[in-house]
């Protein structure tokens, strides 16, 4: 059974978590795309291990895990995560972490890019200043370092030179900076290319000989952060959604079996860009304190609002949804009403069907009672509260599609598995 899994909102939905549980039947995880703007949170017995680039599946003993050709790797925070599991007494070794040899490596000029534009009170879109745009960039562009190319140390050599060449006047014009020198970078990166070398390898060829083994895809990111159907230009640099989980892998000859939507139970987004549920309120502030929404990567504070089945169902429709996990239900628990957004009126026209700009919506909610009770040890669905199973029902039924389990805390075993 192949598995792709996908956050259905802006990031952030548990997804770490639930490819934790999930893995449990799975031979081989894989990343497709994003890099380590991603930060990937799992919580054994208060332990807590956050992945910017590693699958979260390799905590679990005996698993492949693998970054695919859509990814793109920062080798310092690749090594970094490599130390500090098996630091952790997590078994790494070329035998259980596969890296494509296609991946794009992102560079040092990819991160400083990517912090000036952000210096732009104009152009900034909030990102995480991880160098993964103008990455993304260099790759489209065709001038981009693979694995492949910065293993060989006389192709690095020259690919490096040309990309300072190019590079390093626009750094000064643009932005009055003096940009790079290649010998600092070229001895820093040689040094990684040799500790990444063994990891790295032809994953197309290496994933056909397994094609029997199943198969889970983490994704990063979140349908709404997609470059194409996200929040543009409010998004990421790659294709976030279930239909590049094959593509970003190399395994396209593999079929997907069930694709699963990850969506919190409320809705979070970090940096900036439309979102009509937003509340800067204190139940906004109830939810950022009681779900500790401080981004797993970059630590800034998540804004927060109440759910929107109008982008769930996009959501649903955009990946194929067979199923879905509602994650952090246990943070609605002290809430005496519950608002749920499930219409939009549009501010200047009167078009119907998905409003494909969100900045000029407002949000229809209908109310709902709260159970002010504690799920966060409920293990079995009927045990849960009457009014936290109709807020079950209630979204299965608008998105029609169904809710296979409902997470209740950050800990590992803190799921429910609903039959349905
Ligand atoms: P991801 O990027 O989708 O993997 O999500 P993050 O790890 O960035 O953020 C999710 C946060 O919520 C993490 O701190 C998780 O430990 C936590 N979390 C996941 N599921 C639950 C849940 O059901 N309840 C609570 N209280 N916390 C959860
Ligand atoms: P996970 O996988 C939440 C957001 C950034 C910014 C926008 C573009 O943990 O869910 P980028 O650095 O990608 O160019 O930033 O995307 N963003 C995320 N938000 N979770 C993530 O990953 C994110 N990765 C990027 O905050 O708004
Ligand atoms: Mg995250």
């Amino acid at each position: 059974m192949n598995t792709v899994l996908v956050g259905l909102q802006w990031g952030d939905e548990g997804k770490g978590k639930i490819i934790d549980y999930l893995c449990r039947n799975k031979d081989i995880i894989v990343r497709f795309q994003g890099g380590n703007n991603a930060g990937h949170t799992v919580v054994i017995n208060g332990k807590k291990f956050v992945f910017h680039l590693i699958p979260s599946g390799i905590l679990r003993q005996g698993k492949i895990c693998a970054i695919g050709n859509g990814a793109v790797i920062d080798p310092a925070v690749l090594i970094e995560e490599i130390k500090s599991l098996t630091e952790a007494g997590i078994m790494i070794s070329p035998d259980n972490l596969k890296i494509s040899l296609l991946a794009h490596i992102i560079m040092p000029y990819h991160r400083l890019m990517d912090a000036l534009r952000e210096k732009n009170e104009i152009r900034k879109i909030g990102t995480t200043k991880r160098g993964i745009g103008p990455c993304y960039m260099d790759k489209v562009s065709r001038f981009g370092i693979r694995v492949v190319d910065l293993i060989d140390p006389h192709f690095f050599e020259c690919k490096l030179k040309e990309n300072l060449k190019e590079k390093n006047p626009l750094f000064k014009k643009v932005y009055g900076d003096k940009g790079f020198s290649f010998k600092a970078i070229y001895e820093e990166y040689n040094a990684f290319a040799k500790i990444i070398k063994p990891y790295s390898c032809d994953l197309v060829d290496y994933f056909y000989k397994l094609k029997e083994k199943s198969f889970l895809f983490e994704g990063a990111q979140g349908t709404f952060l997609d470059v194409d159907f996200g929040t543009y230009p409010y998004v990421t640099s790659s294709t976030t959604i279930a239909t590049n989980a094959l593509c970003g892998s190399g395994l396209s000859f593999l079929k997907p079996d069930e694709i699963i939507g990850v969506t919190k139970a409320y809705t979070t987004r970090v940096g900036e860009g439309p979102f009509p549920t937003e509340l800067e309120d204190k139940t906004g502030e109830y939810f950022r304190n009681k779900g500790k929404e401080f981004g797993a990567t970059t630590g800034r504070p998540r804004r927060c609002g109440w759910l929107d089945l109008m982008l769930l169902r996009r959501a649903v429709i955009l990946n194929n949804v067979s199923k879905i996990v509602l994650t952090k239900l246990d943070i609605l628990d002290d809430l005496e009403e519950i608002k749920v957004c499930i219409d939009y009126t549009l501010k200047d026209s009167a078009s119907t069907g998905f409003p494909v700009d969100l900045s000029k919506v407002t949000p229809v909610y209908k109310t709902v009672k709260g159970w002010k009770t504690n799920t966060e040890n409920i293990r079995r669905y009927e045990e849960l509260p009457l009014e936290a199973r109709n807020y079950v029902t209630m979204i299965e039924d608008y998105l029609s599609c169904k809710i296979a389990y409902v997470s209740v805390g950050e800990m590992r075993e803190a799921i429910i598995e609903k039959d349905n």
